[in-house]
């Protein structure tokens, strides 16, 4: 019989239409994540799974569905994976890296814009009727050329959103990473700095960065004392990345000066008073939303998981050890 794999909620139809021709697939009809319950019921008879970045992919769920022979990830992040479980219980999970890597970047400079512009704010005055002409010292922003561009997470997507600041003729420095980008390197001649350094020396902070022990709350009040108070921070990573609360304050008495976020510390919920801040930009997790980007990941999940199911090698393993090697 034809394996059978299912699919936590609706992607893009090029990945499903692949699956589909090789496995049975049963697809969450719901407009919304599965719960835990309805998650673990849908997995039990599963040979595989793709599933998203709110499905806690963990050893109850491992214990809940015993037949399964891999996982693949509709997303780049795996923080909702316990990779070395999957690991002792010898099975291939993945992710979706490089697809989404320029969407992601885009919208991480889209949010540095409209953060140094207030375009968002601006906008709203002028919807809401309460513009009354041109003003020499109205929505005052910040220049972005001259600058010094802080990549927080100098991986993939931090060397995309380097590259898109050429234009705009910045200063990049960097943060983080296991080893120095060679590219950010060769490219920017970026210094690799303490965070300390790093905080202070930075006008835009863009953190590129996954969700790790190291990286979890970094961002909390006593970096915000160390950056300028002219600073941008934007967040396209995780949201956990930032102390939310504490973000909230540093906006609101003007230790840093803005902030662009597409992602929170507990989604889909906001901090409080966060909302309500005027120099602020949200976007509600939409880093990877172009259909460039979406059409990749459901393709490159669905290659991941069809590997795994079929024994060959898939694309984008998160732990090739397991894996039989020939
Ligand atoms: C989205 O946040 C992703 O990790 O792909
Ligand atoms: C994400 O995958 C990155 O490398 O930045």
């Amino acid at each position: 019989p034809l394996p059978h794999v299912v699919v936590t909620r609706a992607i893009p139809e090029a990945g499903l239409a692949l699956l589909r021709e090789r496995a049975t697939v049963w697809v969450n009809p719901e407009d919304r994540p599965l719960t835990r319950d309805e998650l673990l019921a849908q997995a039990k008879d599963a040979d595989g799974v793709i599933g998203l970045l709110t499905d806690r992919i963990d050893a109850g769920f491992f214990d809940a569905c015993p037949k399964l022979r891999g996982y693949a990830n509709y997303a780049v992040g795996y923080d909702n994976i316990d990779v070395p479980e999957a690991t002792r219980r010898g099975l291939p999970v993945s992710n979706t890296p490089d697809v989404l890597t320029q969407a992601t970047a885009e919208l991480a400079f889209a949010l540095i814009l409209a953060t140094a512009r207030h375009i968002v704010a601006s906008d709203a005055v002028l919807r809401s009727g309460q513009w009354s002409g041109w003003g020499p010292l109205q929505f005052i922003g910040t220049q972005l050329a001259g600058k010094t561009l802080g990549i927080y997470g100098p991986g993939r997507i931090g060397l995309a959103v380097a590259r898109l600041s050429r234009g705009f003729d910045m200063k990049i420095i960097t943060c983080g990473g296991r080893k120095p980008n060679p590219a950010l390197v060769a490219e920017f001649g970026a210094a690799s700095l303490p965070f300390e350094a790093f905080l202070a020396a930075a006008d835009v902070v863009s953190i590129t960065a996954p969700l790790t022990d190291t990286t979890r709350h970094a961002f909390n009040a006593a970096a915000f004392a160390r950056m300028k108070p002219t600073a941008l921070l934007v967040n396209t990573g995780r949201g956990p990345i930032i102390d939310e609360a504490a973000l909230v304050v540093a906006l609101r008495e003007g230790r840093i000066a803005g902030a662009g976020l597409d992602v929170y510390e507990f989604e889909p919920r906001l901090a409080e008073g966060l909302a309500a801040l005027p120099n602020v930009v949200i976007t509600p997790h939409i880093g990877s939303a172009t259909t460039e980007a979406r059409e990749g990941m459901a393709v490159l999940a669905a290659q991941n998981l069809i590997a795994m199911l079929e024994g060959t090698t898939p694309p984008t393993c998160l732990n090739p050890e397991v894996l039989a090697r020939p």
